[in-house]
């Protein structure tokens, strides 16, 4: 047989479609009811259609009870980088506001505390900033929280998207308010294909968030427009069909919006701990001096000639920004224990010491100890 011949017979298969084309069948939204109109073109349709599908269906989430701005700035920045399901399922909001029902409890709070509150959220520097915005609520307002946006926006760890929910979620007022949910779905109804990472792609979000948003009712329509992000104009799989809004929405193939700039690709990296065990099963402990788990405890870190040759513990993968971290915790002796900030922790004290995750996770599968079974 001939080489081509050979060729032939692997590559060519009659009952493939070309990819272009099996790639446009294979679109959720493919079969998504035409656009007749855009939200520009009927505001108050559009608002109708969003108010009236949160209404209907809007979820009862424990920050949508309350209108206090302190306590709304408090679920905003929980909820920046993690997602809702985790801060319910763990009670996260519940717990802090009842602890620091207020900016006054909460200006006063020792590190410690706040960082115990905050073990498992991640991205440490929002608990600080929360505080910091407490502080600065007592220092600049005399304790009650601003109504201005300008005075809102000033607020430390409060940037353009926060000060809008605010607004809309504590004041119930018209202001642009841009999360990743809510830019999805406003470049798949617009049909916006420029990257909306860019100065001119978020000015064009800003200016459609601002004429759009419902000047009446502004806190159910971007409850609204945010659900619909987050449960309907889903990133891989849009659920066209169930959309109160697909009416209003330009987009052709809006699995494949919005253009965003490509992400950094993930790095492996490895890190090696110690295990120093000592008197009465105590763990020894030191501190974070890192910028993102800055003040919690971990355990320490060991060099390679430190650890030497030995199988580790335990290795276990986590992941942090764009980082794969391959976590080794290594069986060390008392007599190589590190120099610097630490100290010996009983068990029944790690319940209560602020932990980063993956030490906490390493610990929990070593120390097998029914009274030890921290998150
Ligand atoms: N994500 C960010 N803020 C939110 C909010 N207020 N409700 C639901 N999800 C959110």
């Amino acid at each position: 047989m001939a080489v081509w011949e050979v060729f032939a017979m692997r590559h060519f298969q009659p009952n493939r479609r070309p990819a272009a084309r099996q790639e446009a069948d294979d679109l959720p939204g493919f079969g998504k009811p035409p656009c007749r109109e855009l939200p520009t073109e009927d505001p108050d349709g559009f608002r109708e259609a969003v108010v009236g599908w949160f209404d209907a269906v809007g979820r009862p989430y424990p920050w949508r009870e309350t209108t206090d701005p302190y306590a709304i700035l408090v679920s905003e920045l929980m909820l920046q980088q993690t997602r809702v399901e985790t801060v319910l399922e763990r009670g996260y909001f519940e717990r802090w506001m009842r602890r620091f029902p207020g900016v006054g409890e909460l200006a006063d709070a020792p590190d410690e505390e706040i960082l115990k509150l905050w073990e498992g959220l991640g991205y440490y520097r929002r608990a600080r900033h929360l505080r910091e915005a407490a502080r600065a609520v007592v220092s600049r307002h005399g304790g009650l929280f601003p109504r201005d946006p300008a005075e809102i926006r000033a607020l430390p760890g409060v940037g353009d998207y926060t000060a809008g929910a605010i607004l809309a979620f504590a004041f119930d007022r018209a202001a642009p308010m841009i999360d990743g949910n809510v830019a999805r779905v406003l470049a798949r109804l617009f049909d916006f294909n420029g990257s909306i990472e860019g100065p001119a792609g978020r000015r064009q979000l800003a200016e459609w968030s601002g004429r759009l948003t419902d000047p009446r009712r502004a806190r159910r329509f971007q409850s609204g427009l945010m659900e619909i992000g987050q449960r309907l104009c889903k990133v891989r799989r849009p659920q066209c069909p169930d959309c109160p809004v697909a009416g209003f929405c330009a987009a052709r193939a809006p699995e494949h919006l919005p253009v965003k700039r490509e992400r950094a690709r993930i790095e492996e990296v490895a890190e090696h701990v110690g295990y120093f065990r000592g008197e009465g099963d105590r763990v020894f402990l030191c501190v974070e001096s890192g910028p993102r788990r800055s003040g919690l405890w971990r355990l320490p870190p060991v060099s390679a000639e430190e650890h030497g040759d030995a199988e580790p513990l335990l290795r276990f993968a986590y992941s942090i920004t764009r980082y794969r971290v391959w976590l080794h915790v290594h069986a060390m002796p008392a007599s190589a224990l590190p120099r610097g900030e630490g100290r010996w922790v009983s068990r029944a004290e790690l319940e209560s010491v602020a932990l980063g995750s993956p030490y906490r996770r390493a610990l929990r599968s070593l120390v097998a100890d029914a009274g030890f079974n921290g998150r």
